[in-house]
């Protein structure tokens, strides 16, 4: 048997030409090159199957939901309402009342900040880690400065890790909440969550994971992760911008306040008082983005029809790809290498600056991220101004990551 028929039978094949054939913009010139498109932490692409339902969507069905007046207006209850039920599919949500809509990530986590208020007082302590993006720490800070509140960071390992040691020694009897992303959107980490959450609970804390760099690469499992909110943005798992997910334990979402008032997120509304709906309408004032809605929904039935255990290793695969080139550019240096990262490399390169590198990649139709990628606090502990950050998705090739770095070799020969 020769090797490359071992390597057939002991990895799943995972068909990159086909389903880069799925995604429409990948195949485009940009500044005269082949777009090489490697920003998807930022943002992903979506597959030619989001874009039609929500052509069809609007085509089609479009009218407001909920009325129950007519048949349009039917058709679009029931695709807004099946696109919350295959989130729930997607999370392993017991109910779809869990499912919040929000407008993203961001959204949601302000959503809790703000509805878990009435539980804090003064000198209780609101656990994150460094490695959080503002989307996870500032709402918190807000928090704090509303309660009487501290916010307190958990510490990093040097090779970008969560300290456990740090963890352990910093959850106590003040600890009322845990915010923690499931993996860094600058280092690539993929903190142990599910560790995480039993210790907190063990303590009474309130868990909240940020899973927006999660999902593009796996499927969490919130009720095996027993954790009592989960965060996410559509337009990062291959859907549209303007909507995201908040999933909730019934009994903290019905503790809670509503996030926002108007229509919708009422049962009775008088000038003597107003009664609020049930979940998950409490929480979803006004008319929601209905067409973004089908959208998720069509990118989470789209990356269900794809191996995932096969795409993880081609992802995989992108990664050790990168590591092995980066010896080939003098004077780079990864920034974050915990064993246990998604396809994501932030870097520095010894006499550029990070947005010079953007901008000349760029040159060369290659797309990645600069600057402080909304993680100063991180920066800060790393003494940098900012990094570059290549981040694969499994449409990318490995072709790809040879001209990044065919590029990268270039810029550091003429401009370092
Ligand atoms: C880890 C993490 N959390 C939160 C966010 C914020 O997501 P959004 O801007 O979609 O609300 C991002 C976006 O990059 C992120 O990477």
């Amino acid at each position: 048997m020769n090797t490359a028929s071992v390597a057939q039978t002991t990895q799943p094949l995972f068909d990159v030409q086909a389903v880069r054939g799925d995604f429409p913009i990948l195949s485009q010139q940009v500044n005269g090159k082949p777009l090489v498109y490697l920003d998807n932490g930022a943002s992903s692409q979506r597959p030619e199957a989001v874009l039609q339902a929500m052509d069809s969507y609007y085509r089609e069905m479009h009218s407001n939901v909920h009325r129950g007046a007519h048949t349009l207006g039917d058709r679009a209850t029931d695709a807004f309402e099946g696109a919350r039920i295959k989130v729930q599919q997607f999370l392993n949500a017991a109910s779809a009342q869990q499912i919040i809509w929000t407008r993203g990530t961001t959204e949601a986590i302000n959503l809790v900040a703000h509805g878990l208020a009435a539980q804090l007082k003064p000198g209780d302590e609101i656990l994150l880690s460094q490695m959080e993006h503002h989307a996870n720490i500032v709402p918190w800070q807000m928090l704090a400065e509303r309660t009487g509140a501290k916010v307190v960071p958990i510490e990093l390992t040097p090779n970008g890790e969560l300290d456990m040691e740090s963890y352990d020694s910093l959850l106590s009897e003040r600890t009322r909440i845990l915010a923690i992303t499931h993996v860094s959107n600058v280092l690539g980490t993929i903190n142990p969550v599910a560790e995480m959450v039993a210790k907190a609970k063990a303590h009474g804390v309130i868990t909240l994971i940020d899973g927006a760099q999660a999902v593009p690469h796996f499927q969490p499992d919130v009720t095996a992760l027993d954790c009592d909110f989960y965060v996410f943005s559509a337009h990062k798992l291959f859907g549209p911008t303007g909507i995201g997910v908040l999933y909730g334990k019934v009994e903290l979402l019905e503790a809670m306040p509503p996030w926002q008032g108007g229509g919708e997120m009422i049962e009775k509304v008088s000038f003597a008082g107003t009664t609020y709906n049930t979940l998950p309408y409490k929480f979803e004032a006004g008319t929601p983005a209905i067409g973004e809605a089908v959208g998720l929904g069509a990118a989470i039935d789209y990356l269900a029809n794809l191996d995932r255990s096969a795409m993880e290793v081609a992802e995989n695969g992108l990664l050790q790809r990168a590591n092995e080139l980066v010896p080939s550019v003098p004077g780079m240096t990864v920034i974050g290498t915990a064993a246990n990262k998604v396809p994501l490399m932030s870097f520095k390169i010894d006499g550029l600056h990070p947005s010079d590198i953007g901008t000349l990649l760029d040159q060369q139709g290659i797309a990645v991220r600069t600057g402080h990628l909304c993680a100063m606090p991180l920066m800060e502990l790393y003494g940098l101004p900012g990094t570059a950050r290549a981040s694969f998705a499994f449409y990318n090739t490995q072709e790809e990551v040879e001209q990044l770095f065919a590029a990268l070799q270039k810029i550091q020969r003429l401009f370092a």
